[in-house]
């Protein structure tokens, strides 16, 4: 049984930081407001030429450090973004000439918001597993900053820019139980008829312009706490564990609310929980391998660790990936 195991991770951040007090300074917000509605202190925000591309190739550098492999070892890019560089080519390109890839393997970008991490390491996987590919670079990175309407506070405290980034390798002496290490199961659900509630208002194909995010907010936090309470409990059902079986929660970076309500479902105390929202932000497709590298690099993720992943965002889309470390 053939199974994707991840073989190293790596993260980056732009150097900008911006906090809720600088924040208050340019709308009408506070600290504590955005503190006690979402657990957000700061994100950071890329520099003025700092690209998409620029991002996910230093966070896919790391990861291939970490695993011991250079970009000609990578067979496949699979880079999940809501703000390429540009309307096409694909951002991945750009991070596969980058790494040296030359014509080496294949690279593309796959669109599901703030879904888009578990989305891109569902296909990744399907794709080792299949047997087409022997190695993945999975890569979550987003310039969200530049979507954002800086005069609307219900919008533009919740962002931030980053890049995280994972490499799978194919494992064929697997056994195929839940004690082999690697992806156990991806569980990947959309409902289009809610796309209205969390859009840009803008694209190539409308108003010929990148437009800016708008949501509505209560209506994302309703269904967000819903539906990753039952993409959880799918994934645990699916491979016959409980929430107790869980070392960790690597959950998406939205707000602290929606994850503490998700870790409530499953059982998990928090310290079980990988919080990175506080400096992060909402990352959107970032989030997650920003908080799984974070996790790893301080020693709380470790070899054989069972953990669970999910995210959920506009379209509306969500997901979890359940893998042992
Ligand atoms: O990645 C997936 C996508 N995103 C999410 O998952 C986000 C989901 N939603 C949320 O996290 C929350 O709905 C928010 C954090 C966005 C908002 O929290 P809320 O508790 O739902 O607040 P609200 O939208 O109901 O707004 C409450 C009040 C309003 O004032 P009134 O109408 O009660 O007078 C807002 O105008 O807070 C006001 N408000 C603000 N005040 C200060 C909204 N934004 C701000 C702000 N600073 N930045």
């Amino acid at each position: 049984m053939r199974r994707a195991k991840i073989i190293g991770c790596g993260s980056y951040l732009p150097e900008g930081v911006m906090t809720n007090d600088d924040l208050a300074r340019i709308i009408d917000t506070s600290n504590e407001w955005i503190e006690q509605r979402t657990g957000i202190k700061a994100r950071h925000i890329a520099g003025k030429k700092e690209t998409t591309s620029d991002m996910a190739t230093r966070a896919a550098r790391r990861a291939l450090e970490k695993a011991g492999l250079e970009g000609k070892d990578i067979d496949a890019i699979f880079l999940a973004t809501t703000t390429p560089d540009q309307t096409f080519p694909a951002t991945a390109v750009t991070v596969q000439d980058n790494l040296g890839m030359g014509d080496k393997g294949f690279a593309f970008d796959i669109q599901a918001v703030c879904s888009g991490f578990i989305y891109a390491l569902a296909t990744a996987d399907n794709f080792v597993k299949s047997g087409q590919i022997n190695r993945a670079l999975v890569i979550g990175a987003e310039r969200f900053s530049s979507l954002l309407d800086w005069t609307d506070r219900t919008t533009c405290v919740l962002f931030g820019d980053g890049a995280g980034a994972v490499i799978l390798e194919a494992d064929d002496a697997a056994k195929g139980t839940k004690k082999d290490r690697g992806i156990l199961s991806t569980h990947l659900h959309s409902e289009g008829a809610h796309r209205g509630q969390l859009y840009v208002d803008g694209g190539p194909a409308t108003t010929q312009t990148t437009g800016h995010v708008r949501m509505n907010g209560r209506e994302v936090f309703r269904h967000a706490v819903t539906r990753m309470g039952e993409v959880v409990v799918e994934a645990l059902k699916s491979n016959d564990l409980e929430g107790k079986d869980i070392q960790w929660l690597v959950p998406h970076q939205a707000n602290k609310r929606i994850i503490d309500a998700t870790a409530q479902k499953l059982g998990l105390p928090p310290e079980r929980v990988v919080i990175t929202v506080e400096q992060h932000g909402n990352t959107s497709a970032a989030s997650i391998p920003l908080a799984l590298c974070t996790a790893v690099e301080d020693g709380r993720i470790r070899s054989g660790d069972l953990i669970l992943m999910e995210a959920m965002g506009g379209g509306f889309t969500w997901g979890a990936a359940l893998a042992r470390w």
